[in-house]
């Protein structure tokens, strides 16, 4: 048995995510704790979109598909971030992607919390299903997968 409910992992990662980065807007962080938030986020998208979500799907089908949409906003944003760290850009010229970003999630995560994980934590065997699940290499949110077919 996981040690965390399923509800709990996520809304832990939504925090985490949070703070990496309103830390890298307040400059009270830096670009490596910014990445390891962004590397969070990316991650967080995965065990959604491949572990949650697929649960949920008889249920809150619709709910789903607009999740899956606003990930398609956040991921090229999480993208060029993750490329300006890498790049030593500073932070400062990081600003309108974080903002943007920010913003998004602020909107998203809230709908997640209350409308998703509440359900989530009717389905047994998830919370172990997310905590097995790992990010294979070169993964992208539906929404991009789609835009390059
Ligand atoms: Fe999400
Ligand atoms: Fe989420």
């Amino acid at each position: 048995m996981s040690a965390q409910s399923a509800s709990e992992l996520l809304q832990q990662q939504h925090r985490d995510i949070d703070f990496g980065i309103q830390g890298a807007m307040d400059g009270s962080s830096d670009q490596v704790e910014l990445l390891r938030s962004l590397d969070l986020l990316r991650a967080h998208l995965h065990l959604e979109e491949t572990v949650l979500f697929p649960a949920l799907e008889g249920s809150v089908g619709l709910s789903i598909m607009v999740m899956e949409r606003e990930h398609g906003l956040m991921w090229p944003l999480m993208e060029s971030l993750a490329a300006a760290c890498r790049g030593g850009a500073s932070l400062e010229s990081m600003e309108g992607d974080l903002d943007e970003l920010f913003g998004l999630l602020q909107v998203h995560n809230p709908k997640e919390e209350q409308i998703l994980y509440g359900v989530a934590d009717e389905h047994a065997g998830l919370a172990d299903a997310l905590a097995a699940a790992r990010l294979p290499e070169g993964w992208t949110c539906k929404a991009v997968q789609g835009r390059r077919v």
